[in-house]
């Protein structure tokens, strides 16, 4: 509906922006971390390695007083975990757990709320290795372990946990690697468990909020067809509720299981997991959005001879990954939406399907929402006179920031707008060249030159909006 009058964003709305710590703290090996998965895995072609990308680590202050100068009140960042226990289970690593506190007090300094993120993507090698990550159950000890060293350290002063980020893109897009459907859907499962019962003890050590952190979306059905409607229904099953369902009402969404049962990929619970399941409570979703899907329906045949196709022309998922298309046979298969922009990497642009979001969102679960991720990764031109003239992106968080305000009329409740990236930190697969910060950081794939920080166009113009209270989008 067009609103004839909008309503203000709320007086302590947080805006801030976004990083994770194996994108962009660099000292991989440093202060006694361990090496995560992502330090380990092969490279992709053609993009730099982990072990420096924004040297975060060494630069937080130079960083978060730019975020500041910014005008930020919020910054989401996440705790390595293998910077905290580096083998994962066992000793605890006073070092790492000093820097967050670094990095928590330095936030604090100039009022900013750190939103913490307690895995992004860098499980621990060593439990990858020891026992196969999260397709043993031993995985679920052992994050609530690591999650209640940092309750404890933290707790008295963080206020916005967030459980996992993006479980579904991992579980979709089979980051772990698994076999079949069936492994894969129950490292999901303990996951799931994992983050229940980290919600469980963040209630019991400290008076923080904690949420899950999954990529959702509207999903779109191809035409009008009522075949293709009920293939977006499903659809919307299998990469949103199957996470926030189960993280909010504690139960897998009704028909999925009915899908996953007979492909004899359902789960097996263990006894205790339906009790976590249910006593665990999100106090907000936190939610990262990119774009909407478009999906039709695929018959059963259909689906899995396409998987088989690619699977003989030696195709990764890579690039199901990257554009947000995948195939469930007897379900959906994604399609590309004519009608929807994309940037020049693939991705799309949709402020209209981010209104869309928030109003399924907040339909559905009734619970305050905190966008933790949302962004324009392309490359940018850093000009001799130091510019950097990003109208680009400063036109896309525009159209997404008032898409935030028309949910906001439409009755929403949305706590605050946190960007990818404050600062430009390396791609989850096509490296720092591929750029989301408001603040340029000087290198390049390979040539790490000086790592200076300058100031992009959108610097300022974010800086003015979140002066304004986001009233002033010009
Ligand atoms: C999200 C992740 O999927 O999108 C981030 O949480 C990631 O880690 C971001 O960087 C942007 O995607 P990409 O692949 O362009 O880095």
């Amino acid at each position: 509906m067009e609103h004839l009058r909008q309503k203000p964003f709320p007086k302590d709305f947080l805006w801030g922006a976004s990083s994770s710590a194996y994108q962009c703290e660099g000292a991989w090996d440093e202060d006694g971390k361990g090496p995560s998965v992502q330090d380990v895995a092969p490279v992709m072609p053609g993009t730099t390695d982990w072990k420096v990308t924004s040297d975060h680590y060494h630069r937080f202050r130079e960083d978060i007083a730019l975020m500041a100068e910014m005008g930020f009140t919020e910054y989401r960042f996440s705790i390595a975990w293998p910077r905290i226990i580096p083998d994962g289970d066992g000793e605890i690593n006073a070092r790492g757990v000093a820097h967050y506190h670094e990095v928590i007090d330095e936030c604090q300094k100039y009022g900013i709320q750190p939103v913490v993120t307690l895995y992004h993507f860098d499980l621990p090698d060593a439990l990858q290795k020891k026992y196969g990550g999260w397709s043993s159950r031993q995985c679920i000890d052992d994050f609530v372990r690591y999650c209640e060293v940092c309750f404890k350290e933290y707790g008295s002063k963080v206020k916005y946990f967030l459980t996992i980020n993006e479980q579904n893109m991992m579980t979709m897009f089979n980051m772990g690697g698994y076999a079949t459907d069936k492994e894969r859907y129950q490292a999901n499962h303990h996951m799931l468990v994992a983050q229940a019962k980290a919600m469980i003890r963040c209630h019991e050590l400290c008076q923080a909020w904690i949420a899950p952190a999954p990529n959702i979306t509207c999903v779109y059905p191809a035409t009008s067809s009522p075949a293709d409607s009920l293939a977006a229904m499903d659809y919307d099953q299998i990469r949103n509720r199957l996470y926030l369902d189960v993280a909010v009402f504690g139960r897998y969404p009704e028909a999925l299981t009915v899908y996953f049962t007979q492909r004899d990929c359902m789960p097996e619970f263990a006894p205790g997991d339906e009790e976590a399941l249910l006593n665990a409570h999100p106090d907000f979703i936190a939610f990262n959005y990119y774009g909407g899907s478009t999906v039709r329906f695929v018959s059963n045949e259909d689906g899995l001879a396409a998987k088989e196709r690619a699977k003989q022309a030696g195709r990764a998922n890579m690039e199901e990954f990257m554009t947000g298309m995948m195939t469930e046979p007897g379900l959906a298969v994604g399609c590309k939406n004519p009608l929807q922009e994309q940037t020049s990497y693939g991705m799309g642009i949709d402020p209209v399907g981010l209104r869309v979001t928030l109003r399924q969102l907040w339909e559905r679960y009734g619970l305050p929402l905190l966008i933790t991720e949302n962004g324009c990764g392309v490359k940018d031109t850093l000009n001799e006179d130091g510019t950097v003239h990003d109208d680009y992106r400063i036109d896309y968080l525009r159209r997404h920031i008032a898409a935030c305000r028309e949910a906001i009329t439409d009755g929403v409740d949305l706590m605050g707008y946190s960007p990818w990236s404050a600062f430009d930190l390396v791609s989850t697969h096509q490296g720092i060249s591929k750029r989301y910060g408001m603040i340029y950081v000087n290198r390049d794939e390979f040539d790490l030159k000086d790592l200076a920080r300058i100031r992009k166009d959108s610097f300022y113009w974010y800086q003015k909006v979140i002066k304004s209270n986001g009233e002033d989008l010009a």
